[in-house]
């Protein structure tokens, strides 16, 4: 029985790595989201009732959950080198001539895209990823190898054959520019600050703690040089063609080039095709081909003389300002944008043109009628760098900042920390009403894909809805006679509505759009105070010891519940029937026996799977942590727990627990999956 339970299990891992590689690898998926889905869900289930089957390598890992307090610093095997630049087609002419002098004989380039990301280091030891470290100084690096396993696109077992026994392929992680806009998208809701380009979003996320956070940001990586003496070839082009046969996403637009002239194409080509590339690149980098005369040309202290970046200026133009105008945005926030007389900018007409903040206006000081200098860097979004005073007509006026609200006149406010003016009010401002409402249906909070922006903006406008509990009292004649919508789309609008009725406490407290609260904080505030009223009545020192709750949040929560507005809109959902506090099940399997301890999960258990293991831990109130410290209360220990942790704990006093004692901890009546703990 269990060698078959082994088989299945192996037999379904390879399946879900097969179909990993050709949606993220070769991007030709062949089954549907969902069947993918449904295979993962069975393998994690049979991993959790056989956790004794449960390898590292398993494509359940990319889910995520570990936690990483502190990230481990390595030293490079070989040390991680950069590039040297160039920008112009002169320097890249003296890096050929400077090539043709050293080499003295026939040679051959290969030419890349410059992907504009994080560099990684990703080890291999017999087929299996064993450490991912960042570049750091170039000497010593991060060890952020359980937030790289999440990357569905980086294999955690190799395919094929024929792949050295051990070796070091290094690559960039980047965030695809798709993701990113839909991160920042969900941060303008929960009135959070955007994340600044597609590179520090990737950055950033690599070093969270949380690697199930990571999974869900669809990072992906891009692998560009390989070394180890056991290569297939003798040359970097064909390894890398034999990588992506192993499993890694090799760039189709690598391209080999026998002269300067074929260089100088590729760079023309993707100086103006990287607008229609779905990630962000900053150049294009050219290399020798064989590893020969890489081996003879060699390096200097900081970069290889085999290679070289050229990377793309900034392209930059000027034209005249016509006019400022101000959006609104679902949180109030207002964005200044620049109306230009229309100009070709790296491929497209730009018309618009994003200010920013008053701030910016200022220190540019640019004026209606100005002469103004617009760039276009990495960002979809081009900007205004500058303006060419000397075309300035001497009267033209100092742009003075709106203080009312362009949409409901309202005077606009501005806290001290915020670089943004906001409009403040939250019930009456249209684009702001209209906002919460689409997060209310949005699909992580309620759910109701019937209702979509345009029938929402069609009710609001003809008063049938003010906020987001008036949803619940559509009628259905008002409806027909408002939105352009036949029967059908009405039955299947107000079943939506219905449905969500059933969605469970935390992703509703996620809907409400309290600032500040995202999916995750919303999840937290549930658990811990279990209902509403519970958070309702909470002091803001109550809300700071959930943990992980600063005040500005706690604050916003306290704020929210001050206003009777918002009190009302809780009650007459509430009346509708929504869920307002934890369900059954999640009561069940929650308490506060935890509260203020700190455990570390090391090991792999026989009752519990991993993942589980933290979920009990926070869900009863506790705190998981990465690594040992003088702050934790309890190791607790699986088989093979590493001997340095063990060593740790011991020296510093910490306690050693099993999974038994765990259980008895939180009382059998609270754990998760009673039955498998019970059988
Ligand atoms: S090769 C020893 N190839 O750009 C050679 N690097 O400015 C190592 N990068 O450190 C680098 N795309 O982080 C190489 N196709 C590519 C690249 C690339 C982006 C990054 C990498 C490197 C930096 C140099």
């Amino acid at each position: 029985m269990s060698e078959s339970v082994k088989h299945i299990i192996e037999e379904l891992s390879k399946q879900i790595e097969d179909h990993n590689y050709n949606y993220y690898v070769v991007a030709k998926p062949v089954i549907s989201d969902y069947e993918f889905d449904k295979m993962l869900e069975e393998l994690i289930k049979l991993e959790k009732d056989h956790p004794e089957f449960l390898s590292p390598d398993s494509p359940s890992q990319r889910v995520g959950g570990q936690i990483t307090k502190e990230f481990k610093t390595v030293k490079h095997k070989y040390p991680m080198l950069s590039l040297g630049n160039t920008y112009s087609e002169e320097d890249l002419t003296d890096f050929d001539d400077r090539i043709k002098k050293a080499l003295n004989t026939d040679y051959e380039y290969v030419c890349e895209l410059k992907y504009d990301g994080v560099a990684i280091g990703l080890t291999y030891k017999d087929g299996i990823l064993v450490q991912a470290v960042t570049r750091g100084d170039g000497e010593k690096g991060d060890d952020v190898t359980t937030n790289v396993k999440t990357i569905k696109s980086i294999p955690i077992k190799l395919r094929g054959h024929g792949y050295p026994k051990e070796f070091e392929i290094r690559g960039e992680i980047f965030m695809p520019r798709k993701v990113f806009d839909e991160i920042n998208k969900e941060r303008e809701e929960i009135a959070e600050q955007p994340l600044a380009n597609p590179r520090n979003a990737a950055a950033g996320t690599l070093k969270m703690q949380d690697s199930a956070v990571v999974a869900k940001r669809n990072l992906d990586c891009f692998l560009y040089f390989i070394s180890s003496d056991e290569l297939p070839y003798q040359n970097h082009f064909d390894n890398l063609k034999a990588a992506k046969h192993w499993g890694f996403k090799i760039s189709e637009h690598m391209k080999k080039a026998s002269d300067i002239q074929e260089i100088f194409k590729y760079l023309n080509q993707w100086d103006t095709g990287r607008h229609n590339l779905e990630f962000d690149i900053d150049g294009v980098v050219i290399k020798i081909n064989s590893y020969e005369q890489q081996r003879i040309l060699g390096f200097t202290a900081k970069s290889p003389r085999w290679a070289i970046a050229y990377k793309f200026k900034t392209q930059r133009v000027s034209t005249i300002l016509e006019s400022i105008s101000y959006q609104v945005g679902r949180t109030g926030a207002i964005t200044p944008v620049a109306n230009l007389k229309p100009v070709l900018l790296a491929g497209t007409t730009v018309k618009r043109a994003s200010l920013h903040n008053s701030d910016i206006i200022e220190k540019l000081d640019v004026r209606v009628g100005d002469t103004v200098f617009v760039e276009k860097g990495g960002e979809i979004i081009p900007k205004i760098v500058g303006v060419d005073e000397s075309q300035r007509h001497a009267d033209s006026p100092k742009t003075i900042y709106i203080t009312q609200c362009p949409e409901c006149d309202t005077a606009l406010v501005r806290s001290e920390d915020e670089a943004k003016y906001y409009c403040p009010n939250e019930m009456g401002c249209p684009p702001q009403v209209k906002g919460k409402m689409e997060h209310f249906v949005s699909r992580r909070a309620l759910d109701i894909d019937s209702l979509g922006a345009e029938t929402i903006a069609q009710l609001y406008d003809a008063g049938l809805i003010k906020n987001c509990a008036d949803i619940y009292e559509l009628k259905k004649e008002n409806v027909l006679k408002i939105a352009r919508m036949a029967e059908k789309s009405v039955n299947n609008l107000l079943e939506g509505i219905k449905a969500s009725k059933k969605v469970p406490f935390e992703r509703v407290l996620y809907g409400i759009g309290i600032r500040h609260i995202g999916e995750t904080t919303a999840k937290k505030l549930a658990y811990y105070f279990k209902n509403i009223d519970a958070l309702k009545n909470a002091s803001l020192e109550q809300l700071i010891e959930v943990g992980d709750i600063g005040e500005t949040t706690a604050k916003s929560i306290l704020d929210y519940f001050v206003d009777e507005n918002n009190a009302a809109i809780i009650e007459k959902l509430k009346a509708n029937g929504l869920q307002f506090e934890l369900s059954d099940e999640a009561l069940i399997n929650s308490s506060d026996k935890l509260k203020d301890l700190t455990f570390v999960v090391s090991g792999v258990f026989s009752k519990f799977s991993r993942d589980d293991l933290k979920k009990a831990i926070e869900q009863n109130g506790g705190k998981n942590s990465g690594s040992i410290s003088g702050k934790t209360n309890y190791v607790i220990a699986g088989e093979n727990m590493g001997p340095e942790k063990h060593k740790k704990a011991e020296k510093l006093g910490v306690p050693i627990i099993s999974e038994d004692d765990f259980i008895k901890m939180i009382g059998t009546d609270t754990v998760l999956n009673t039955e498998d703990i019970l059988n």
